[in-house]
């Protein structure tokens, strides 16, 4: 029906990204500012106290160590476990690459055990195969803002005498979840990309005492992160803000996506942490600045924010073709921090969404899947109730539904910032987008499927 609609209003183009920064332009800037207070060790001390009480839960009293990231809690931990070299550390297969190199650094062996994409749990079945002699630990990583059912993995690591580090980096969600008390450690994260994040910083909680007062020790020898390399970090994020937050900016930036240039590998490599020596830049102490942040950012946390996210989400999914695979959505427990979906042809659904106005994106996060060291080297020596088995071969132990997902993997511009009608609208494309895409594998070439996009979205 020409003349009813002007062209392109039924589709207008949808200024939303993948990622978002889960703050205010009042916060960078009260962050920015807190770089040039002076912090008396007494405000310090203060940060500490707060952010201390607000992790010691009634159901998890372990102590509580912020830092500057996950990655330095992480290795503080492997500096005090000093694991005997070669030891084997069972990981979901799905982690930024940061995570099995510091393993590697610290000398030990990466086994990574693949994970069902709907529950993003790991194999257990797999996972009690892969124990062996020389195994020490367990790591498990909740990615997507969900929260897997910790249980398995932790009877399993209580039989076979193994540590548990819980990776929470993607999930913080509040203080009804500060991991579980029974993980060796649990570990959060407040980069930039993370829920109520602070511009840097992590949390750990960790069990054992005796452990924890030993990376208490070595941490408190690490130079103290001064204010100005804090301020360094929050000036690239000011523009990074900017750009994906504050009007016109988003929809600017769409329309040069239009003509051609894409921006968002550059704005995505401004957000990677630690680009190198990253041992070297992560042994620091957080700056006092970035310690208030934290504190003031998590007293204030508001779980309403957090609700947001899930309603709008539940109610994208509950408008999406059945056809389109959403990851995770079996999981115990969803926050969706990102909006993953598996397409066969992800560069293809991309390019068709791009050509609706949608802007979806593969790169959105470091996460890689997890490639076996030495694939074909056996593991260490079997149990002594596994000797009658016979060894997993290579094959077996690759994590073939992590690379699966990883290789299929699209983020959808999806979270509590895109209004309902412009979600109803996302899953209409969605919908438009699939049947095009499945048109074009019986009658033609991959460019027709964006060809007819385009037409859709002219002739509407
Ligand atoms: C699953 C996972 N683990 C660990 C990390 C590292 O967190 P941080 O940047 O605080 O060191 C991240 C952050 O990107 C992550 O997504």
């Amino acid at each position: 029906m020409q003349g009813v609609t002007k062209k392109g209003r039924a589709f207008p183009n949808l200024p939303y990204s993948a990622v978002i920064i889960d703050s205010t332009y009042s916060r960078l800037l009260y962050a920015a500012r807190q770089c040039f207070v002076y912090h008396t060790q007494n405000n310090r001390a203060a940060y500490l106290k707060q952010l201390q009480q607000l992790w010691a839960q009634d159901y998890n009293s372990n102590p509580v160590m912020p830092c500057l990231c996950v990655r330095t809690a992480f290795d503080l931990f492997l500096q005090v476990k000093q694991f005997p070299p070669g030891s084997e550390v069972i990981m979901t297969a799905i982690n930024i690459k940061d995570m099995p190199f510091l393993l590697q650094h610290h000398k030990l062996r990466v086994v990574p055990v693949d994970m069902d994409p709907d529950t993003l749990e790991p194999d257990m079945v797999l996972m009690e195969r892969l124990v062996t002699q020389r195994t020490v630990a367990i790591l498990v990583a909740h990615l997507y803002g969900r929260i897997i059912n910790m249980e398995p993995v932790l009877s399993l690591a209580q039989k076979h005498n193994l540590s548990v580090i819980e990776d929470c980096a993607e999930c913080f969600s509040g203080f009804s979840h500060v991991g579980d008390p029974r993980s060796d450690i649990s570990l959060f994260s407040f980069g930039i990309i993370k829920f109520s994040t602070s511009f840097g910083g992590g949390i750990a909680k960790v069990r054992d005492p005796k452990v924890y007062e030993k990376m208490v020790a070595r941490h408190k020898q690490y130079p103290v992160q001064t204010c100005a390399m804090y301020l360094k970090k929050i000036l690239k994020y000011i523009p990074l803000y900017t750009i994906l937050h504050v009007w016109p900016f988003p929809a600017m930036v769409q329309k040069s996506r239009e003509m051609g240039v894409d921006w968002k590998d550059t704005f995505v490599s401004f957000l990677r942490g630690f680009p190198n020596n990253l041992v070297q830049n992560i042994r620091y102490q957080p700056s006092s600045a970035l310690l208030c942040i934290m504190a003031k950012v998590q007293s204030e946390f508001n779980p309403s924010e957090l609700a947001l996210q899930r309603v709008k989400c539940e109610y994208f999914l509950s408008n999406l073709p059945p056809s389109l695979k959403v990851v995770g959505t079996k999981s115990q427990v969803n926050h969706f921090w990102l909006f993953p979906v598996l397409v066969e042809k992800p560069d293809l659904f991309i390019s068709c969404l791009a050509a609706l106005g949608v802007d979806a994106y593969r790169g959105a996060t470091q996460l890689n899947y997890i490639e076996p060291d030495g694939p074909n080297i056996p593991l260490g020596p079997p149990l002594p109730h596994h000797e009658t088995l016979s060894p997993l071969t290579p094959d077996e132990r690759y994590p073939h539904r992590c690379r699966d997902l990883i290789e299929h993997v699209v983020y959808m511009p999806v979270n509590k910032y895109v209004p309902f009608y412009m979600l109803e609208q996302m899953a209409r494309v969605c919908r438009i987008v699939m049947l095009s895409m499945e048109g074009t594998a019986v009658h033609g070439s991959e460019s027709m499927a964006v060809e007819t996009c385009k037409t859709i979205k002219s002739k509407l």
